[in-house]
């Protein structure tokens, strides 16, 4: 799930990450599709959460930034396009918009809910889950440490987008709508591939101009860091989630 232009590995995603789709599922509850409706899956990735949608035969568009993540959707039988989310083309379209850990990439909040609000039909449903105001709060305190100790890599920071809910109920007021429900839901999160899969794939973009010995370091000391307060020895690698799950209507 990309909507920032950020190279993606579906493969290495569903390896590491393949979660964060099963989590998904209250989502599907929360918006309650019904058939024939349509509904927009907004970061798609590569569609399992769009599929799981599809067996409400409701008409499901979905849409990633992620060139890659779009043809594996596509392989996989879902009708995606590659769209930016700060750049949606549509109008009065959609009975509900649905987004499982995706807005948490985007650049643009404001751009992306006045185009989420465009693209429903009056009394539309817009439902989404993503991070919250202090998710991996553990793994963002460790990798800002590790950079003032670092200090030519230069400064840290935060990439991603984790508003706490009075910010997030402004931003979707400001852009019309009206909020049903908001919640800030800690969500301690088991690692299949533990710390080091996780720091891989999500900190893929941070670690892209560092040579090869940076990385390891990186990678190697942060684990360390972590070590006392996400690993336990009988329950292995956990990361400290929070997530925010909503819905607003138009
Ligand atoms: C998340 O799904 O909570 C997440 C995604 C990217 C970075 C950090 C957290």
């Amino acid at each position: 799930m990309s909507t920032n232009g950020h190279k993606w590995n579906p493969m290495g995603y569903d390896d590491h990450a393949h979660y964060v789709y099963k989590l998904g599922e209250p989502l599907i509850a929360l918006l309650s599709p019904t058939e024939s409706e349509n509904i927009l899956d907004l970061g798609c990735g590569h569609g399992e959460l769009t599929l799981r949608l599809m067996e409400f035969e409701c008409n499901v568009t979905g849409i990633d930034s992620s060139a890659e993540m779009v043809q594996a959707a596509n392989e996989n039988g879902v009708s995606a396009v590659v769209m930016k989310a700060q750049e949606l083309t549509f109008n009065n379209e959609f009975d509900g918009i649905i987004s499982n850990a995706a807005i948490h990439w985007m650049t643009d909040i404001d751009k992306v809910l006045e185009g989420c609000f465009r693209s429903l039909k009056p009394g539309g449903r817009f439902v989404g889950e993503f991070g919250g105001e202090g998710n991996v709060g553990r793994i963002v305190n460790a990798t800002a440490k590790y950079f003032e100790n670092h200090p030519e890599l230069g400064e840290f920071s935060v990439p991603w987008y984790f508003p706490s809910v009075e910010d997030f109920a402004d931003d979707l007021e400001d852009a019309g709508f009206y909020i049903e429900y908001m919640e800030l839901i800690d969500r301690p999160t088991p690692l299949p591939t533990g710390i080091k899969g996780w720091i891989i794939t999500f900190f893929h973009g941070l670690m892209s101009g560092f040579t090869e010995e940076q990385k390891e370091s990186f990678i190697n000391e942060v684990s360390e860091m972590l070590k006392p307060e996400l690993y336990n020895k009988d329950t292995g690698w956990h990361a400290d989630y929070v997530r925010l799950r909503f819905k607003a209507l138009k």
